[in-house]
């Protein structure tokens, strides 16, 4: 199939390299993480599934911009409230009363919580967290298990040979971290109980920071594990759910396992696509951040608030994580069996709504790359990871997995390095961190 003209979107990459530092924003758009020299890397318009690039092509978006757009992108209604507010002032001397609302919602969906504090990405959450957990911590030592941001806190679990390279990515450096931070911040693995009680008892823990699922849905039982030993160790526990939150049940996936942080974060999905992100907390816990200097002008910005509240008014309305986790099994089933249908051995990971797969041979990347080059061919932006919005239904699955078989048969024959790197027409995709500024 012919390549796609992406022209004006590889011209004004080839600038943004020259004067954005790393390219973009977010490591996750980076094009050289789907096709270097070949991704459209911009957008002019998006609406429920469908992406437009700067060349006039249009795709259906598989990827879903990482998961912030439960209720597809531009929702009508959301962004209707949105538009509201815009014409009534977004900004004042005064604050947005919609943040009083918004944690009268949140707080009645986690019962066990008493108080939030609001900020605008998932990284500044996860310090936000930390700090007020720190102020209210024995001991100011952390472990974690997961993705928690860009923050030197976090980072600075990279000090120790390249830890963080089982729960983000291989190769982060620890450039422009203080060193003083060596030993401050340690990581375990999930479902592995026993580290993280030799971690606690050798370093003096007094903080726990974790995913509640990541690869798979959640472990009831490490996770009661987990919080009887922070209960035994009077150490504070964190749930990052920036982006678990909303996609199983309504409000933090912790819920359908019955075990409760003192803190929690929910990101991503929150604000429906508008910049939102909540930390919420047992009263006793985040009272103890009163003295704590935690302030930001942009927090007090009203439309995060005002789509937020509309988006929890949709979801409890139509409950999307009911939809989406349905065809998160159905995608799995046909991944499943297109793979055997053509001989390929894959993995599937994550938990139904979001959902990957990989190959269980040594050129998974060169595999995922040529999926991608192919599927754009086709209009699909994806690889080989889904995070379904509620504009994904049995039509467009089918559709879907009729192009991937296409493209599972060719990869079927192929046995060796050279006779897939033969059938790409760029570099393989980036699967760790690196350079990329001249
Ligand atoms: C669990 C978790 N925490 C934190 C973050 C960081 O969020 P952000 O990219 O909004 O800073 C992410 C982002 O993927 C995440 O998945």
């Amino acid at each position: 199939m012919a390549e796609i003209n992406i022209k004006k979107g590889l011209k004004k990459y080839k600038e943004a390299k020259k004067i954005i530092l790393g390219g973009n924003m977010l490591l996750s758009k980076r094009p050289e993480m789907f096709l270097p020299d070949r991704w459209p890397s911009y957008f002019k318009r998006s609406k429920g599934i469908l992406v437009e690039d700067l060349d006039d092509n249009k795709y259906i978006d598989m990827i879903c911009a990482v998961g912030t757009n439960i209720l597809g992108y531009s929702n009508p209604i959301v962004d209707n409230e949105v538009m509201k507010a815009i014409k009534k002032g977004i900004m004042s001397t005064l604050n947005s009363y919609e943040e009083v609302e918004l944690t009268k919602k949140l707080l009645s969906l986690h019962k066990w919580a008493g108080m939030a504090k609001y900020c605008r990405s998932g990284g500044e959450a996860n310090a936000l967290a930390i700090r007020i957990a720190r102020s209210a911590a024995k001991n100011g030592k952390v472990a974690i298990c997961g993705y928690h941001g860009w923050h030197d806190w976090y980072l600075a679990a990279n000090f120790k040979k390249n830890k963080l390279g089982n729960h983000l990515l291989p190769g982060l450096k620890t450039l422009g971290v203080n060193k003083k931070l060596k030993n401050t911040t340690f990581t375990f693995d999930y479902n592995n109980i026993e580290q993280l009680l030799k971690l606690i008892k050798e370093k003096n823990i007094g903080v726990v920071k974790m995913e509640v699922a990541r690869n798979n849905l959640p472990n009831v039982n490490f996770l009661r594990e987990v919080r009887k030993i922070c209960n035994k160790f009077k150490i504070i526990l964190i749930f990052d759910e920036c982006t678990t939150g909303f996609r199983r049940c309504n409000g933090g996936m912790h819920l359908i396992t019955g075990v409760e942080p003192d803190i929690l974060m929910l990101g991503k999905a929150l604000g429906n696509g508008y910049a939102i992100t909540a930390v919420i907390g047992k009263k006793n816990v985040m009272i103890k951040a009163e003295e704590s200097f935690i302030s930001s002008t942009f927090w007090t910005e009203r439309i995060g608030f005002v789509a937020a509240n509309k988006t929890l008014e949709i979801f409890d309305k139509i409950k999307p994580w009911e939809k989406i986790s349905k065809y998160g099994r159905y995608i799995n089933y046909q991944w499943n069996k297109i793979a055997q249908e053509n001989n390929l051995e894959i993995k599937i990971s994550g938990y139904e709504s979001i959902t990957s797969f990989s190959f269980q041979n040594k050129l998974n990347q060169y595999f995922k790359t040529y999926i991608t080059q192919e599927m754009l061919k086709q209009k699909y932006l994806s690889s080989n990871q889904i995070y379904l919005n509620i504009y994904h239904n049995k039509n467009i699955v089918d559709k879907y997995i009729k192009s991937l078989n296409k493209i599972f048969h060719d990869l079927g024959k192929i046995k060796s390095k050279k006779e897939i790197l033969e059938k790409l027409n760029s570099p393989v995709s980036h699967s760790s961190f690196k350079r990329l500024n001249d």
